[in-house]
């Protein structure tokens, strides 16, 4: 597990390492108007953003919030994304599911992933009339790197009997070539739908092997995986639940299903990001901790200030590729754009809509913790990807 911080915000990045600078070479300057229309903002950050750093914040913040409504453009920022972002310019928040249903309903003309790029792929399929940009190219992903529409092609044609589940964790090409798509919110679901529909037994959900690993055990279904993981949440381990419950007697241990499994036997409650945000919200636990990305914590902090967060400080590097200049200048010059080639975004739609369509849950799904690890097989094609 990576550095544990008991006490104040999780996340360094980015505000102290911004210099007053950033703003300034922008040409934008803390001026009275600034100041009057960014004072009420200030209370939403302080336990983030010191006093002095602000007058270097506060502009960009003004003009990005001004941009978007010059330029008629929402900002659906991830659970992931530091505080900053996330509750001074964030126009929708939440995990995949909830933003990929945004981006679905929005009427604004542009959107601005404040996400990961797959994220933004899934915008630009379910909203291919909208200008959708992400502040850096560089924001990827490891599941996403980890397979290719190629290599589902030779996983189809190896084991035809079978769906294959993408965890939306996946580029475009690789979408088009499955019969669903699922999140952390409803992979249960997904999974037992799609054995129902094909009447079978078996399911294949790449590529998260973690992720397949954790359904497994939540459902009777056979399901056959892929070696991808997150770099992020596969560091987690059952001997860091042990030694956080130690040393903090009495917490909370809430896991992401991108886990490890003995990292979810050993936690109290396990979720998409949405579900474990709701479970902090709904049940105030005195003390918690968040296995999941760093600036999730600071991000529920926020909004429970009764609860006291013991964080695991676990950066996505590709999350904190996304900061507040990269998002300003996309708005001023209107980059970077994600486009799709047609015929993949109407296949690639096929395996979201599949998704979509199965009923709307009231809350996305919890795993059911304590549950012993399964080992599942692992699908066997002549090629896998570096
Ligand atoms: P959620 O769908 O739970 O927000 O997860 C997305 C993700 O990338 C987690 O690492
Ligand atoms: Fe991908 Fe993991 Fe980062 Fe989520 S946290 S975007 S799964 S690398």
């Amino acid at each position: 597990m990576a550095r544990l911080i008991d006490r104040g915000p999780g996340c360094p990045t980015p505000t102290p390492l911004r210099a007053e600078s950033a703003a300034d070479a922008r040409g934008l300057a803390y001026t009275a108007e600034v100041k009057a229309a960014t004072d009420q903002l200030y209370p939403l950050v302080k336990d983030f953003i010191t006093p002095m750093e602000w007058p270097a914040i506060a502009p960009l913040v003004h003009a990005i919030n001004t941009l978007k409504a010059e330029k008629d453009a929402v900002i659906l920022a991830h659970n992931y994304m530091t505080p900053d972002i996330f509750r001074l310019v964030g126009d929708f928040r939440g995990d995949s599911l909830q933003l990929a249903r945004e981006a679905a309903e929005t009427e604004a003309s542009v959107i601005v992933q404040a996400g990961v790029h797959f994220m933004a792929e899934t915008s630009k399929i379910l909203a291919p009339e909208k200008t959708v940009l992400i502040p850096s190219m560089e924001a990827g992903c490891s599941l996403a790197a980890s397979i290719t529409g190629e290599d589902v092609r030779l996983i189809k044609q190896r084991y035809p009997d079978y769906p294959v589940v993408t965890y939306v964790n996946t580029t475009a090409d690789v979408k088009a070539e499955c019969h669903i798509t699922c999140t952390s919110s409803n992979a249960a679901q997904v999974v037992e739908a799609i054995a129902a529909e094909w009447n079978t037994d078996t399911v294949i959900l790449v590529p998260d092997q973690y992720l397949a690993r954790n359904v497994a055990a939540q459902t009777g279904i056979r399901i056959m995986t892929w070696p991808g993981a997150c770099e992020v949440h596969e560091l987690f381990s059952a001997e860091d639940v042990e030694q956080l419950r130690e040393a903090h007697p009495g917490v909370v241990v809430l896991a992401h299903p991108e886990c490890p499994p003995d990292v979810l036997e050993a936690a109290d409650f396990a979720g998409s990001t949405a579900a474990l945000a709701n479970y902090v919200g709904d049940h105030k636990p005195a003390r918690v901790v968040l296995l999941t990305e760093c600036s999730m914590s600071d991000n529920v902090a926020a909004e429970n200030p009764e609860v006291d967060f013991i964080r695991p400080c676990n950066l996505c590097p590709h999350m904190k590729r996304i900061t507040l200049e990269n998002i300003y200048d996309c708005l001023v010059e209107m980059k970077h754009e994600v486009l799709i080639e047609e015929e993949v975004r109407l296949r690639a739609k096929a395996a979201i809509d599949a998704m979509l369509a199965l009923p709307k849950m009231k809350a996305p799904l919890a795993f059911e913790t304590g549950l012993p690890p399964r080992t599942i097989p692992m699908v066997e094609v002549s090629t896998v990807t570096a």
